[in-house]
Protein backbone atom coordinates (compact mmCIF):
# COMPACT_ATOMS: atom_id res chain seq x y z
CA UNK A 1 0.00 0.00 0.00
CA UNK A 2 2.95 2.43 1.09
CA UNK A 3 4.94 1.11 -1.87
CA UNK A 4 1.71 1.85 -4.13
CA UNK A 5 1.43 5.31 -2.94
CA UNK A 6 5.25 6.38 -3.18
CA UNK A 7 5.15 4.97 -6.85
CA UNK A 8 2.22 7.39 -7.76
CA UNK A 9 3.32 10.05 -6.47
CA UNK A 10 6.70 9.35 -8.21
CA UNK A 11 5.29 9.23 -11.31
CA UNK A 12 3.42 12.80 -10.51
CA UNK A 13 6.14 14.10 -9.85
CA UNK A 14 8.36 12.75 -12.72
CA UNK A 15 4.77 13.88 -15.24
CA UNK A 16 5.12 17.21 -13.65
CA UNK A 17 9.38 17.41 -13.82
CA UNK A 18 9.03 16.68 -17.98
CA UNK A 19 6.03 18.37 -18.90
CA UNK A 20 7.45 21.50 -17.21
CA UNK A 21 11.23 20.67 -19.08
CA UNK A 22 9.08 20.43 -21.83
CA UNK A 23 7.23 23.96 -21.54
CA UNK A 24 8.33 26.84 -23.71
CA UNK A 25 7.97 30.07 -22.27
CA UNK A 26 4.89 32.18 -23.92
CA UNK A 27 5.51 33.82 -27.13
CA UNK A 28 8.98 32.48 -27.16
CA UNK A 29 11.47 32.23 -30.49
CA UNK A 30 9.92 29.30 -32.57
CA UNK A 31 12.40 26.04 -32.73
CA UNK A 32 12.10 22.46 -32.02
CA UNK A 33 10.15 20.62 -29.19
CA UNK A 34 12.06 20.63 -25.66
CA UNK A 35 13.31 17.35 -24.57
CA UNK A 36 13.58 17.13 -20.91
CA UNK A 37 16.54 17.11 -19.32
CA UNK A 38 18.97 17.71 -22.69
CA UNK A 39 16.57 20.19 -24.22
CA UNK A 40 18.01 20.48 -28.07
CA UNK A 41 21.54 19.36 -27.13
CA UNK A 42 21.36 15.92 -29.29
CA UNK A 43 19.63 17.61 -32.44
CA UNK A 44 22.54 20.83 -32.36
CA UNK A 45 25.18 17.91 -31.78
CA UNK A 46 24.12 15.84 -34.54
CA UNK A 47 23.52 18.55 -37.00
CA UNK A 48 27.14 20.28 -35.75
CA UNK A 49 29.01 16.63 -36.49
CA UNK A 50 27.17 16.66 -39.92
CA UNK A 51 27.73 20.36 -41.06
CA UNK A 52 31.03 21.11 -39.34
CA UNK A 53 30.22 24.01 -37.84
CA UNK A 54 27.52 25.16 -35.12
CA UNK A 55 26.38 28.19 -37.07
CA UNK A 56 25.19 26.14 -39.94
CA UNK A 57 24.11 23.60 -37.65
CA UNK A 58 21.70 26.51 -36.14
CA UNK A 59 20.70 27.37 -39.63
CA UNK A 60 19.41 24.09 -40.68
CA UNK A 61 17.58 24.02 -37.79
CA UNK A 62 15.87 27.72 -38.21
CA UNK A 63 15.11 26.66 -41.78
CA UNK A 64 12.89 23.42 -40.23
CA UNK A 65 11.31 25.17 -37.42
CA UNK A 66 11.14 28.88 -36.98
CA UNK A 67 8.41 31.52 -37.77
CA UNK A 68 10.47 34.14 -38.42
CA UNK A 69 14.33 34.76 -39.80
CA UNK A 70 15.03 36.80 -37.07
CA UNK A 71 15.75 34.67 -34.29
CA UNK A 72 15.10 31.02 -33.21
CA UNK A 73 14.50 29.25 -29.58
CA UNK A 74 16.14 26.77 -28.05
CA UNK A 75 17.02 25.00 -24.57
CA UNK A 76 20.47 23.40 -23.94
CA UNK A 77 20.21 21.41 -20.92
CA UNK A 78 19.02 23.97 -18.81
CA UNK A 79 19.64 27.23 -20.71
CA UNK A 80 17.13 29.09 -23.33
CA UNK A 81 19.48 29.73 -25.81
CA UNK A 82 18.30 32.46 -28.36
CA UNK A 83 20.22 32.88 -32.00
CA UNK A 84 19.87 35.64 -34.33
CA UNK A 85 20.12 35.01 -37.52
CA UNK A 86 19.59 38.33 -38.85
CA UNK A 87 21.65 41.98 -38.99
CA UNK A 88 18.24 43.24 -37.95
CA UNK A 89 17.98 41.28 -34.61
CA UNK A 90 21.90 41.32 -34.01
CA UNK A 91 21.58 44.75 -34.16
CA UNK A 92 19.13 44.86 -31.80
CA UNK A 93 20.34 43.25 -28.95
CA UNK A 94 24.12 44.69 -29.20
CA UNK A 95 21.91 47.97 -29.10
CA UNK A 96 19.15 46.99 -26.39
CA UNK A 97 20.62 47.70 -22.67
CA UNK A 98 18.38 44.56 -21.57
CA UNK A 99 20.93 42.38 -23.35
CA UNK A 100 24.14 43.65 -21.87
CA UNK A 101 24.38 40.91 -19.19
CA UNK A 102 26.41 37.86 -19.20
CA UNK A 103 25.20 34.32 -18.64
CA UNK A 104 26.17 32.83 -15.07
CA UNK A 105 27.20 29.07 -14.68
CA UNK A 106 30.00 26.97 -14.44
CA UNK A 107 31.45 27.70 -17.45
CA UNK A 108 31.77 31.69 -16.25
CA UNK A 109 33.08 31.45 -13.51
CA UNK A 110 35.15 28.12 -13.09
CA UNK A 111 37.82 30.17 -15.11
CA UNK A 112 37.64 33.10 -12.44
CA UNK A 113 38.13 31.55 -8.76
CA UNK A 114 34.25 30.44 -9.01
CA UNK A 115 33.44 34.38 -9.00
CA UNK A 116 32.43 36.83 -11.50
CA UNK A 117 35.77 38.70 -12.34
CA UNK A 118 37.54 40.06 -15.37
CA UNK A 119 36.10 41.92 -18.00
CA UNK A 120 34.30 39.55 -20.31
CA UNK A 121 32.00 37.36 -18.42
CA UNK A 122 30.86 40.11 -15.56
CA UNK A 123 28.16 42.59 -16.24
CA UNK A 124 26.48 45.87 -14.84
CA UNK A 125 28.19 48.36 -11.98
CA UNK A 126 31.37 45.97 -11.84
CA UNK A 127 31.70 45.73 -15.17
CA UNK A 128 31.29 49.35 -16.29
CA UNK A 129 33.76 50.26 -13.44
CA UNK A 130 35.88 47.91 -14.69
CA UNK A 131 35.59 48.32 -18.92
CA UNK A 132 35.76 52.34 -18.26
CA UNK A 133 39.16 51.79 -16.52
CA UNK A 134 40.65 49.79 -19.42
CA UNK A 135 39.21 51.49 -22.01
CA UNK A 136 41.35 54.69 -20.78
CA UNK A 137 44.31 52.59 -20.27
CA UNK A 138 44.22 52.16 -23.84
CA UNK A 139 43.35 55.47 -24.83
CA UNK A 140 46.23 57.11 -22.48
CA UNK A 141 48.44 54.15 -23.43
CA UNK A 142 47.73 53.41 -26.37
CA UNK A 143 46.93 55.23 -29.57
CA UNK A 144 46.15 58.95 -27.87
CA UNK A 145 49.92 58.15 -27.24
CA UNK A 146 52.45 57.59 -29.91
CA UNK A 147 53.43 54.16 -27.81
CA UNK A 148 51.04 51.76 -28.49
CA UNK A 149 51.36 52.33 -32.63
CA UNK A 150 55.32 52.75 -32.16
CA UNK A 151 54.93 49.19 -30.96
CA UNK A 152 52.84 47.82 -33.41
CA UNK A 153 55.51 49.55 -36.33
CA UNK A 154 58.17 47.43 -34.06
CA UNK A 155 56.46 44.00 -34.04
CA UNK A 156 56.17 44.59 -37.80
CA UNK A 157 59.34 45.00 -38.36
CA UNK A 158 60.54 42.32 -36.48
CA UNK A 159 58.53 39.38 -38.09
CA UNK A 160 60.02 41.00 -40.98
CA UNK A 161 63.48 40.74 -39.60
CA UNK A 162 62.46 36.94 -38.00
CA UNK A 163 61.22 35.78 -41.79
CA UNK A 164 64.50 37.23 -43.40
CA UNK A 165 66.83 35.19 -40.66
CA UNK A 166 64.70 31.88 -41.53
CA UNK A 167 65.12 32.37 -45.00
CA UNK A 168 68.79 32.74 -44.26
CA UNK A 169 68.55 29.70 -42.27
CA UNK A 170 66.89 27.49 -45.45
CA UNK A 171 69.69 28.56 -48.11
CA UNK A 172 68.72 32.46 -48.61
CA UNK A 173 66.08 32.54 -50.76
CA UNK A 174 63.14 31.12 -49.40
CA UNK A 175 62.02 29.51 -46.71
CA UNK A 176 58.71 26.29 -46.61
CA UNK A 177 56.55 26.83 -42.86
CA UNK A 178 53.54 25.86 -41.49
CA UNK A 179 50.87 28.92 -41.81
CA UNK A 180 48.80 29.25 -39.28
CA UNK A 181 50.03 31.29 -36.25
CA UNK A 182 52.90 32.17 -37.99
CA UNK A 183 52.35 35.77 -36.49
CA UNK A 184 50.83 35.01 -33.22
CA UNK A 185 53.97 35.92 -31.79
CA UNK A 186 53.94 39.40 -32.93
CA UNK A 187 50.13 39.74 -32.01
CA UNK A 188 50.81 38.78 -28.68
CA UNK A 189 53.72 40.66 -27.87
CA UNK A 190 51.56 43.92 -29.04
CA UNK A 191 48.98 43.00 -26.79
CA UNK A 192 51.45 42.06 -23.93
CA UNK A 193 53.63 45.40 -23.71
CA UNK A 194 50.40 47.09 -23.19
CA UNK A 195 49.52 45.05 -20.42
CA UNK A 196 52.73 44.09 -18.56
CA UNK A 197 55.44 45.77 -20.59
CA UNK A 198 57.36 43.22 -22.09
CA UNK A 199 58.00 41.18 -25.48
CA UNK A 200 58.73 37.73 -26.01
CA UNK A 201 61.26 36.25 -28.42
CA UNK A 202 59.52 34.59 -31.03
CA UNK A 203 60.58 31.53 -29.89
CA UNK A 204 60.49 31.87 -26.11
CA UNK A 205 59.50 28.83 -24.88
CA UNK A 206 57.23 29.85 -21.70
CA UNK A 207 54.91 31.70 -24.04
CA UNK A 208 54.75 29.26 -27.13
CA UNK A 209 53.80 26.63 -24.22
CA UNK A 210 51.10 29.18 -23.15
CA UNK A 211 50.10 29.69 -26.47
CA UNK A 212 49.66 25.96 -26.78
CA UNK A 213 47.39 25.77 -23.89
CA UNK A 214 45.33 28.60 -24.81
CA UNK A 215 44.33 26.78 -28.73
CA UNK A 216 43.96 23.61 -26.70
CA UNK A 217 40.95 25.66 -24.75
CA UNK A 218 39.62 26.78 -27.56
CA UNK A 219 39.14 23.99 -29.67
CA UNK A 220 37.15 21.94 -26.74
CA UNK A 221 34.91 24.72 -26.25
CA UNK A 222 32.36 27.21 -28.61
CA UNK A 223 30.50 30.27 -28.43
CA UNK A 224 27.54 28.71 -26.13
CA UNK A 225 30.15 27.05 -23.53
CA UNK A 226 31.24 23.67 -22.82
CA UNK A 227 29.22 20.34 -22.09
CA UNK A 228 29.35 21.00 -18.20
CA UNK A 229 28.00 24.61 -18.61
CA UNK A 230 24.87 23.42 -19.45
CA UNK A 231 24.88 20.29 -17.33
CA UNK A 232 26.38 21.82 -14.32
CA UNK A 233 26.16 17.95 -12.03
CA UNK A 234 28.42 16.56 -15.09
CA UNK A 235 30.87 18.38 -13.43
CA UNK A 236 31.41 15.58 -10.37
CA UNK A 237 30.31 12.86 -11.91
CA UNK A 238 31.98 13.24 -15.28
CA UNK A 239 34.49 15.73 -14.84
CA UNK A 240 36.83 14.29 -17.51
CA UNK A 241 34.30 13.42 -20.22
CA UNK A 242 32.54 16.78 -19.92
CA UNK A 243 35.43 18.90 -20.37
CA UNK A 244 35.72 20.31 -16.82
CA UNK A 245 39.05 18.92 -15.69
CA UNK A 246 40.41 19.95 -18.89
CA UNK A 247 39.30 23.31 -18.60
CA UNK A 248 40.29 24.27 -15.05
CA UNK A 249 43.71 22.50 -15.85
CA UNK A 250 44.19 25.14 -18.46
CA UNK A 251 42.87 28.26 -16.92
CA UNK A 252 45.11 27.05 -13.75
CA UNK A 253 48.19 27.13 -16.07
CA UNK A 254 47.33 30.73 -17.59
CA UNK A 255 46.41 32.00 -13.71
CA UNK A 256 50.04 30.40 -13.37
CA UNK A 257 51.71 32.88 -15.57
CA UNK A 258 49.71 36.07 -15.21
CA UNK A 259 50.35 35.97 -11.30
CA UNK A 260 54.06 35.33 -11.82
CA UNK A 261 53.67 38.34 -13.94
CA UNK A 262 51.50 40.89 -11.54
CA UNK A 263 53.88 39.27 -8.36
CA UNK A 264 57.14 40.63 -10.83
CA UNK A 265 55.01 43.93 -11.40
CA UNK A 266 54.54 44.56 -7.25
CA UNK A 267 57.78 43.98 -6.67
CA UNK A 268 59.04 46.93 -8.85
CA UNK A 269 56.46 48.89 -7.72
CA UNK A 270 56.85 52.74 -6.88
CA UNK A 271 52.85 54.24 -6.46
CA UNK A 272 54.72 57.56 -7.35
CA UNK A 273 56.24 56.71 -10.43
CA UNK A 274 53.92 57.05 -13.88
CA UNK A 275 52.56 53.63 -14.77
CA UNK A 276 54.14 52.02 -17.78
CA UNK A 277 51.53 49.33 -18.53
CA UNK A 278 48.01 48.32 -17.78
CA UNK A 279 48.69 46.14 -14.32
CA UNK A 280 51.48 49.15 -12.44
CA UNK A 281 47.96 51.44 -13.74
CA UNK A 282 46.18 48.98 -11.95
CA UNK A 283 48.15 48.37 -8.73
CA UNK A 284 48.18 52.69 -8.82
CA UNK A 285 44.64 52.83 -8.41
CA UNK A 286 44.42 49.69 -5.71
CA UNK A 287 47.37 51.61 -3.94
CA UNK A 288 46.14 55.40 -4.08
CA UNK A 289 42.84 55.39 -6.10
CA UNK A 290 41.77 56.27 -8.98
CA UNK A 291 41.27 60.31 -9.81
CA UNK A 292 38.38 60.45 -7.27
CA UNK A 293 40.66 59.36 -4.70
CA UNK A 294 39.23 55.94 -3.93
CA UNK A 295 38.83 52.92 -5.96
CA UNK A 296 35.39 51.30 -7.02
CA UNK A 297 34.73 48.59 -4.64
CA UNK A 298 35.38 46.28 -7.70
CA UNK A 299 38.85 46.77 -7.81
CA UNK A 300 41.20 43.92 -6.53
CA UNK A 301 44.17 42.36 -7.33
CA UNK A 302 41.93 38.92 -8.15
CA UNK A 303 40.23 41.09 -10.52
CA UNK A 304 43.48 42.66 -11.87
CA UNK A 305 44.56 38.54 -12.95
CA UNK A 306 40.90 38.13 -14.02
CA UNK A 307 41.48 41.24 -16.84
CA UNK A 308 44.76 40.09 -17.85
CA UNK A 309 42.84 36.16 -18.08
CA UNK A 310 40.56 38.05 -20.34
CA UNK A 311 42.68 40.90 -22.57
CA UNK A 312 45.04 37.73 -23.75
CA UNK A 313 41.96 35.11 -24.42
CA UNK A 314 39.95 38.30 -26.22
CA UNK A 315 43.27 39.96 -27.57
CA UNK A 316 45.57 37.08 -28.84
CA UNK A 317 42.79 34.56 -30.67
CA UNK A 318 40.78 36.70 -32.24
CA UNK A 319 43.04 38.75 -34.35
CA UNK A 320 45.35 35.85 -34.29
CA UNK A 321 43.08 34.10 -35.90
CA UNK A 322 41.86 36.67 -38.61
CA UNK A 323 45.64 37.26 -39.38
CA UNK A 324 45.56 33.38 -40.63
CA UNK A 325 42.65 34.37 -42.74
CA UNK A 326 44.26 37.00 -44.09
CA UNK A 327 47.74 35.00 -44.63
CA UNK A 328 45.51 32.08 -46.18
CA UNK A 329 43.80 34.26 -49.03
CA UNK A 330 47.02 36.07 -49.47
CA UNK A 331 48.56 32.30 -50.30
CA UNK A 332 45.25 31.37 -52.02
CA UNK A 333 45.25 34.62 -54.55
CA UNK A 334 48.45 35.98 -55.79
CA UNK A 335 46.39 38.24 -57.63
CA UNK A 336 45.67 40.06 -54.49
CA UNK A 337 49.37 40.13 -53.93
CA UNK A 338 50.50 41.73 -56.88
CA UNK A 339 47.79 44.45 -57.35
CA UNK A 340 48.94 45.52 -53.06
CA UNK A 341 52.31 45.30 -53.88
CA UNK A 342 52.20 47.59 -56.94
CA UNK A 343 50.05 49.80 -54.04
CA UNK A 344 53.11 49.77 -51.92
CA UNK A 345 55.87 50.00 -54.17
CA UNK A 346 54.08 53.03 -56.01
CA UNK A 347 53.41 55.10 -52.45
CA UNK A 348 56.06 53.83 -50.02
CA UNK A 349 58.59 52.21 -52.01
CA UNK A 350 61.13 49.40 -50.74
CA UNK A 351 63.38 51.83 -48.47
CA UNK A 352 61.01 51.91 -45.56
CA UNK A 353 58.69 49.89 -43.74
CA UNK A 354 55.13 50.85 -44.09
CA UNK A 355 53.22 53.15 -40.98
CA UNK A 356 49.91 53.38 -39.98
CA UNK A 357 50.04 56.82 -41.01
CA UNK A 358 50.33 55.27 -44.84
CA UNK A 359 46.46 53.89 -44.91
CA UNK A 360 44.78 56.14 -45.95
CA UNK A 361 46.99 56.31 -49.28
CA UNK A 362 46.69 52.44 -49.46
CA UNK A 363 42.89 51.52 -50.13
CA UNK A 364 43.76 48.15 -51.79
CA UNK A 365 45.79 47.08 -49.05
CA UNK A 366 42.63 48.30 -46.41
CA UNK A 367 40.06 46.83 -48.59
CA UNK A 368 42.65 43.26 -47.90
CA UNK A 369 42.22 43.45 -43.87
CA UNK A 370 38.47 44.60 -44.46
CA UNK A 371 37.97 41.54 -46.38
CA UNK A 372 40.27 39.42 -44.06
CA UNK A 373 38.09 40.66 -41.30
CA UNK A 374 34.77 38.95 -42.82
CA UNK A 375 36.23 36.44 -44.21
CA UNK A 376 37.05 35.25 -40.62
CA UNK A 377 34.04 36.88 -39.08
CA UNK A 378 31.38 35.24 -41.23
CA UNK A 379 31.30 31.71 -39.23
CA UNK A 380 31.92 33.49 -35.89
CA UNK A 381 29.24 34.64 -33.32
CA UNK A 382 29.36 36.95 -30.74
CA UNK A 383 30.45 36.29 -27.30
CA UNK A 384 27.00 35.16 -25.22
CA UNK A 385 24.73 37.55 -23.80
CA UNK A 386 22.16 37.32 -21.33
CA UNK A 387 17.96 39.30 -20.97
CA UNK A 388 18.92 41.19 -18.06
CA UNK A 389 15.46 41.55 -17.81
CA UNK A 390 11.94 39.70 -19.39
CA UNK A 391 12.53 41.68 -22.54
CA UNK A 392 11.52 41.64 -26.13
CA UNK A 393 13.42 40.75 -29.43
CA UNK A 394 11.97 40.88 -32.66
CA UNK A 395 8.76 41.49 -31.21
CA UNK A 396 8.88 37.89 -28.97
CA UNK A 397 9.19 37.94 -25.26
CA UNK A 398 12.49 37.06 -24.06
CA UNK A 399 12.58 35.69 -20.40
CA UNK A 400 14.87 37.03 -18.16
CA UNK A 401 18.21 34.97 -18.05
CA UNK A 402 18.29 33.89 -21.16
CA UNK A 403 21.30 33.54 -23.28
CA UNK A 404 21.52 35.21 -26.64
CA UNK A 405 23.97 34.73 -29.02
CA UNK A 406 24.63 36.52 -32.07
CA UNK A 407 25.57 34.46 -35.77
CA UNK A 408 28.12 37.37 -37.36
CA UNK A 409 27.24 35.68 -40.61
CA UNK A 410 24.50 37.99 -41.87
CA UNK A 411 26.34 41.26 -42.00
CA UNK A 412 29.19 39.49 -43.75
CA UNK A 413 27.37 37.65 -46.44
CA UNK A 414 24.74 40.39 -47.06
CA UNK A 415 24.39 40.79 -51.24
CA UNK A 416 23.04 44.03 -50.91
CA UNK A 417 26.79 45.36 -49.39
CA UNK A 418 29.04 43.15 -51.17
CA UNK A 419 29.38 42.27 -54.67
CA UNK A 420 31.14 38.92 -54.04
CA UNK A 421 30.11 37.63 -50.78
CA UNK A 422 30.91 33.96 -51.24
CA UNK A 423 34.33 34.81 -52.75
CA UNK A 424 37.53 36.72 -50.75
CA UNK A 425 37.85 39.83 -52.79
CA UNK A 426 39.19 43.49 -51.59
CA UNK A 427 36.48 44.82 -54.07
CA UNK A 428 34.09 43.77 -51.66
CA UNK A 429 35.27 47.41 -50.43
CA UNK A 430 35.86 49.11 -52.67
CA UNK A 431 33.84 51.40 -55.13
CA UNK A 432 34.42 52.23 -58.76
CA UNK A 433 36.88 54.84 -57.53
CA UNK A 434 39.19 52.39 -56.20
CA UNK A 435 38.60 54.28 -52.72
CA UNK A 436 37.14 51.82 -49.47
CA UNK A 437 33.63 51.70 -48.80
CA UNK A 438 32.83 49.96 -45.73
CA UNK A 439 28.93 49.39 -45.59
CA UNK A 440 27.26 50.37 -42.09
CA UNK A 441 26.13 47.00 -41.26
CA UNK A 442 29.38 45.68 -41.22
CA UNK A 443 30.37 45.50 -38.20
CA UNK A 444 32.99 42.59 -36.72
CA UNK A 445 33.88 44.07 -34.17
CA UNK A 446 30.17 44.51 -32.63
CA UNK A 447 27.59 47.69 -31.30
CA UNK A 448 27.01 48.99 -28.24
CA UNK A 449 28.09 49.14 -24.59
CA UNK A 450 29.81 45.49 -25.23
CA UNK A 451 31.30 46.05 -28.52
CA UNK A 452 34.88 45.47 -28.64
CA UNK A 453 37.56 47.25 -26.91
CA UNK A 454 40.48 46.23 -29.06
CA UNK A 455 39.69 47.10 -32.33
CA UNK A 456 42.01 49.86 -32.94
CA UNK A 457 44.94 47.59 -31.97
CA UNK A 458 43.20 44.32 -33.85
CA UNK A 459 43.35 46.83 -37.10
CA UNK A 460 46.14 48.29 -36.82
CA UNK A 461 48.46 45.05 -36.44
CA UNK A 462 46.61 43.56 -39.11
CA UNK A 463 47.49 46.44 -41.83
CA UNK A 464 50.86 46.89 -40.11
CA UNK A 465 51.43 42.70 -40.71
CA UNK A 466 49.51 42.69 -44.03
CA UNK A 467 51.38 45.57 -45.80
CA UNK A 468 55.30 44.89 -44.34
CA UNK A 469 54.97 41.23 -45.28
CA UNK A 470 53.96 42.23 -48.82
CA UNK A 471 56.60 44.48 -49.09
CA UNK A 472 58.96 42.21 -48.39
CA UNK A 473 57.82 38.86 -49.32
CA UNK A 474 56.35 36.69 -52.18
CA UNK A 475 54.09 34.29 -50.30
CA UNK A 476 53.44 30.84 -53.21
CA UNK A 477 51.95 27.07 -52.75
CA UNK A 478 55.24 25.27 -52.07
CA UNK A 479 55.81 23.15 -55.96
CA UNK A 480 53.50 19.62 -55.58
CA UNK A 481 51.11 21.25 -52.68
CA UNK A 482 47.67 21.68 -53.27
CA UNK A 483 45.81 24.63 -53.11
CA UNK A 484 45.05 25.04 -48.99
CA UNK A 485 41.44 24.92 -48.42
CA UNK A 486 39.04 27.42 -47.53
CA UNK A 487 37.33 25.43 -45.08
CA UNK A 488 37.56 26.75 -41.93
CA UNK A 489 37.48 24.88 -38.69
CA UNK A 490 35.40 25.48 -35.67
CA UNK A 491 36.48 26.77 -32.78
CA UNK A 492 35.94 29.45 -30.03
CA UNK A 493 36.41 31.49 -32.92
CA UNK A 494 36.86 30.17 -36.48
CA UNK A 495 40.20 28.80 -37.65
CA UNK A 496 42.03 27.82 -40.42
CA UNK A 497 43.04 24.60 -41.63
CA UNK A 498 46.81 23.49 -41.30
CA UNK A 499 48.86 24.32 -44.64
CA UNK A 500 52.49 25.11 -45.70
CA UNK A 501 53.55 27.71 -47.66
CA UNK A 502 56.83 29.45 -49.14
CA UNK A 503 57.65 32.82 -47.93
CA UNK A 504 60.13 33.83 -51.06
CA UNK A 505 62.40 37.21 -50.31
CA UNK A 506 61.41 40.39 -52.48
CA UNK A 507 64.80 40.80 -54.30
C1 LIG B 1 40.29 40.71 -35.29
C2 LIG B 1 40.28 40.95 -34.01
C3 LIG B 1 39.05 41.06 -33.15
C4 LIG B 1 37.74 40.86 -33.44
C5 LIG B 1 37.11 40.46 -34.77
C6 LIG B 1 37.00 41.10 -32.22
C7 LIG B 1 35.62 41.03 -32.11
C8 LIG B 1 34.93 41.22 -30.93
C9 LIG B 1 33.51 41.17 -30.81
C10 LIG B 1 32.52 40.90 -31.94
C11 LIG B 1 33.20 41.42 -29.51
C12 LIG B 1 31.81 41.54 -28.92
C13 LIG B 1 31.49 40.37 -28.07
C14 LIG B 1 30.04 40.24 -27.73
O1 LIG B 1 29.35 39.57 -28.51
O2 LIG B 1 29.59 40.74 -26.72
C15 LIG B 1 34.45 41.59 -28.80
C16 LIG B 1 34.56 41.82 -27.44
C17 LIG B 1 35.75 41.99 -26.79
N1 LIG B 1 36.99 42.14 -27.36
FE1 LIG B 1 37.43 41.89 -29.30
N2 LIG B 1 37.89 41.43 -31.22
C18 LIG B 1 39.15 41.45 -31.75
C19 LIG B 1 40.33 41.79 -31.10
C20 LIG B 1 40.42 42.17 -29.79
C21 LIG B 1 41.64 42.64 -29.13
C22 LIG B 1 42.98 42.86 -29.81
C23 LIG B 1 41.32 42.84 -27.82
C24 LIG B 1 42.21 43.31 -26.70
C25 LIG B 1 42.92 44.40 -26.75
C26 LIG B 1 39.92 42.50 -27.65
C27 LIG B 1 39.25 42.57 -26.47
C28 LIG B 1 37.90 42.34 -26.34
C29 LIG B 1 37.22 42.32 -25.06
C30 LIG B 1 37.87 42.48 -23.68
C31 LIG B 1 35.87 42.10 -25.34
C32 LIG B 1 34.73 41.97 -24.34
C33 LIG B 1 34.01 43.27 -24.20
C34 LIG B 1 32.79 43.11 -23.32
O3 LIG B 1 32.58 42.05 -22.75
O4 LIG B 1 32.06 44.08 -23.21
N3 LIG B 1 39.41 42.13 -28.87
N4 LIG B 1 35.49 41.49 -29.68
Amino acid sequence: MLLDLLILLVTIWLTHFLIGEMRKPKNFPNGPIFYPIIGNLLTVAKLRKETGFLIRAVMKIAERYSNTKDVIGLKIGKDLVVFTMTTKALKEVYTCSDFDGRPFGPFYETRTWNKRRGIIFTDQDFFQAQHRFIVRQLKEFGFARKGMLEICENEAEFCVNDFRKLIENHGGTSATVNMPNILSMYILNTLWQFLAGIRYDVDNQEMRYLQGILSDLMKSIDMKGALFSHFPFLQYIAPEASGYKDYVRCHKNIHAFMRKEVERHKRNFNPSDEPRDLIEAYLKVLHVGDESGKAHKSFSELQLLGICLDMFIAGSETTNNASNFMMLYLTRNPHVQIRAREEIDRVIGRNRLPKLSDRPNLPYCEAIVHESLRSFMKMACGVPHRALKDTKLCGFDIPKDTMIISSFMPPSMDTKNFKNPHKFDPENFLDVNGNVVVPENFIPFALGKRRCIGEVLARTNLFLLCTTLLQNFYIEIPDGHDIPSEEPIDSMTPNVRDYEAMIVLRQ
